[in-house]
């Protein structure tokens, strides 16, 4: 199979035998001096100053960097939310920065799944039905559809919660919701920012096996955290430093095997203490 040098290969970390070649018709977002400006009445904030990353079909990917680095504003642009000021953003063979409005949001229903810290639910609908508000704006909402949210509901482990609303919820399953709505229409790419950040370690625990499975299955999941054992379960991280790439390691299979049972023994300690 051809294979190309992936831009700014990812180093690997702890095991020089991890292969960082790309095959050409796998990269699946291949990004070039992206950059994002602010313009603000007294300012322009630069908030990413020209990243440039290919990301294989499949990766897992968790991004990095101090608050204010441009996490946030990067993952945006990803899942389309947002459009660069400058630079190339190609999904597949679509070429992103060229999109109007209308096309991003076909983009973002048809592949992209985003999950956001704070949830983004809407408290007068149930479980299932804020599962389903992305296929309300396709105007799909037949038994086929409901079918589908709850055996998403039931895959989170909210089979006994379809008709709770937000506010009867705890925070993790809220969350779980969140990531349920986000799989609706079964998305290539799955974006998360801070997932867990508000979530305590046993439901941290949960979320990460949940991700586990979904890159098992395939997709390419990307997700901003602040928190290494969290970052270690992806199979790579990038680091961003004032708007730009400041590192991209790989994770050697060891060491996420090792960020997986450290997570799973601080939970045992935890419900041990409980
Ligand atoms: N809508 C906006 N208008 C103006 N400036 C913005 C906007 N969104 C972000 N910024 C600025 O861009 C920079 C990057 O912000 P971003 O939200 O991407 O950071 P982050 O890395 O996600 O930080 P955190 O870890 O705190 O979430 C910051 O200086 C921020 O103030
Ligand atoms: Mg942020």
């Amino acid at each position: 199979m051809k294979t190309q040098k992936a831009y700014g290969s990812p180093k690997p970390i702890g095991d020089s035998s991890i292969d960082t070649e790309i095959p050409s018709n796998e990269i699946a977002i291949s990004i070039r001096n992206l950059t994002k400006e602010y313009v603000l009445k007294s300012e322009t904030v630069r908030a990413l100053r020209g990243v440039s990353f290919d990301v294989p079909n499949g990766d897992y990917v968790a991004i990095m960097g101090p608050s204010g680095s441009g996490k946030s504003t990067l993952l945006n642009l990803l899942g389309c939310l947002d459009k660069p000021t400058s630079g190339s953003f190609l999904l597949g063979d679509d070429d992103i920065a060229r999109m109007n409005d209308d096309q991003l949001a076909d983009i973002r229903s048809q592949r992209i799944g985003f999950i956001f810290q704070s949830y983004n639910l809407i408290q007068q609908l149930s479980v299932v039905e804020n599962i389903q508000v992305p296929l309300y704006y396709q105007g799909r909402l037949g038994a086929e559809e409901r079918q589908r949210a709850i055996e998403l509901a039931q895959r989170v482990g909210l089979g006994d919660r379809l008709d709770h609303r937000p506010t009867q919820l705890s925070g993790g399953q809220q969350q779980r919701v969140a990531i349920a709505r986000s799989l609706i229409n079964d998305p290539s790419f799955v974006l998360a920012d801070e997932a867990t950040g508000n979530l305590d370690s046993v439901t941290t625990g949960e979320i990460l096996t949940i991700f586990d499975q979904l890159s098992a299955e395939g997709r390419t999941i990307i997700m901003v955290t602040h928190e290494d054992e969290v970052a270690e379960r992806a199979k790579r991280i990038i680091r961003l430093k004032d708007g730009s790439l400041h590192l991209d390691e790989l994770i050697s299979q060891d060491r996420r095997e090792a960020a997986r049972q450290e997570q799973a023994a601080a939970v045992a300690e935890l419900l041990a203490r409980a």
